[in-house]
């Protein structure tokens, strides 16, 4: 399944700067899936499931992220870690010694990274831009699955021109004219490029009339995947080493939305007739790609929503997963898991415009996808406060209703929930990292370390 030893070992990584921050990590590269399978530890597994059970109380976490940040002036960004670690014990948990692949984009934030990649479990990085797949590369980060095709030339002609790069990197293909591009862009570059192919996982129904799942890949079915993965094998400067295939309609949509049984039904039935075409499907594509391939090194799926699900596949040898450690308000309504809130942001309270409501600064944060109220950010504590319908979170100042507003000063925070997991990030230069009632580090952010690269 994996090939150890195949990765030259990389200096250990300018993150080495953050070592203070984590004194209970040990030293070290990030663990990759290919230096080796990664170890169970059925201790980690009992207190995984004790710590995911244990549901902190909501009123208490207030005071503790208060007094935490008595000291800083909002608005402030923080990440509890002993919520994040939970919810890492819990991912594991479910991927059952499967190894978790961390989707970056949902944490952006490299002293993150590295301590979930010095957990047992977690193994590699997926990626979103070529740009941050080499700078994390450069950094020594030694595994790095860019799951979205890149048409970046520039970033192309560094990969193709450098051994280490091209060791640590595996890019996206679905498509021959994406190989083409790769090709013309190379500027001499020899080096052979990692590829990993994508499969379309979108559910079809009613004959293909209806469709539901992510635009994504237009291969799906074994042949064409196969066809492909000739077509990479035939020419010189390319390797094939993997395959993924995200279920987004299963992974990334909660089952159990509050207040609407009828929905929640439907889409449980939906996924579960996804899961079970896909995993068909996806056992098929797997078996004819390594029939062409059969150095293939992983086949990736999943996401936080689906880990148990996916991992219990055969075919598939990690799962993807990053939301899960933060927990934003879109991952909530999961029957699959549950967890804790980790990364929160306060906003000051500025001013008082009448009984029963306050105004605190800036908070318009929404998150990307198809426009609605829940790509909003919720109030979350104090517990009890909502949005002026006519303003909603505003770009410079957001007005909030409801009884608590009346025991809020000014400048008080209001702690907030991102709608999705790493946007939060793009943000904030900073992420104060919370442990009881206490800010014990100070850590940058993707776009601290001046890098915004979507
Ligand atoms: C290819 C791929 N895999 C996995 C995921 C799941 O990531 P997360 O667990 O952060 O939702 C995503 C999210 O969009 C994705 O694009």
């Amino acid at each position: 399944m994996f090939r150890p030893g195949t990765v030259p070992a990389l200096p250990r990584h300018s993150l080495s700067s953050f070592g203070g921050y984590f004194p209970g990590v040990p030293p070290g590269p990030p663990r990759t899936a290919r230096n080796g399978p990664v170890p169970r530890d059925p201790y980690r597994s009992v207190v995984a499931v004790w710590q995911a059970a244990r549901m902190s109380d909501p009123a208490a976490d207030r005071a503790r992220y208060d007094r935490a940040t008595a000291h800083l002036d909002a608005p402030v960004a923080i990440v509890d870690l002993e919520a994040f670690d939970a919810n890492a014990a819990d991912l594991t948990r479910r991927a059952g010694g499967k190894p978790i692949r961390v989707a970056s984009k949902s944490v952006r934030c490299r002293a993150l990274l590295e301590r979930v990649l010095a957990r047992d479990g977690f193994a590699g990085i997926m990626s979103f831009t070529l740009d941050e797949s080499l700078w994390l590369a450069r950094a020594g980060f030694e595994d790095v699955l860019l799951a979205y095709p890149s048409a970046d030339r520039d970033g192309y002609a560094e990969l193709a021109g450098d051994p280490k790069l091209a060791a640590a990197v595996t890019v996206m293909v679905d498509d021959p004219a994406q190989l083409d591009l790769i090709d013309a862009a190379r500027r001499g570059g020899s080096e052979r490029i990692r590829v990993c192919l994508e499969l379309d996982t979108s559910l079809r129904m009613l004959g293909g009339r209806v469709r539901i799942g992510a635009l994504r890949s237009p291969l799906r079915e074994p042949a064409q995947l196969a066809e492909l993965a000739r077509a990479v094998a035939r020419r010189p400067g390319f390797r094939l080493v993997g395959i993924m295939a995200y279920e987004g309609h299963v992974a990334g949509v909660g089952d159990s939305l509050a207040g609407r049984p009828l929905r929640s039904r439907v889409i449980r039935l939906m996924q579960s007739a996804a899961r079970k075409e896909l995993a068909a499907r996806r056992a098929e594509v797997v078996r004819a790609v390594r029939a062409v391939a059969p150095e293939l090194e992983f086949v990736n799926g999943g996401g936080t929503g689906s880990v148990q699900h996916t991992a219990a596949e055969d075919a598939v040898t990690e799962i993807a997963a990053g939301s899960g450690l933060f927990v934003p308000r879109l991952f909530d309504n999961y029957t699959s898991f549950r967890g804790r809130p980790a990364a929160l942001f306060a906003q000051p309270v500025v001013r008082r415009p009448g009984v029963g409501i306050v105004t605190v600064l800036g908070g318009g944060y929404p998150a990307s996808g198809a426009a609605g109220a829940d790509r909003l950010p919720v109030p979350y504590l104090p517990q009890g406060l909502r949005y002026d319908p006519q303003e909603g979170p505003g770009e410079v100042q957001t007005p909030l209703i409801g009884s608590p507003a009346d025991d809020l000063l000014i400048g008080d925070k209001v702690w907030f929930r991102h709608a999705k997991a790493g946007e939060l990030c793009e943000r904030f230069a900073e992420l104060r990292l919370v442990e009881g009632d206490r800010v014990t580090a100070t850590v940058p952010t993707y776009r601290g370390e001046g890098k915004t690269f979507l």
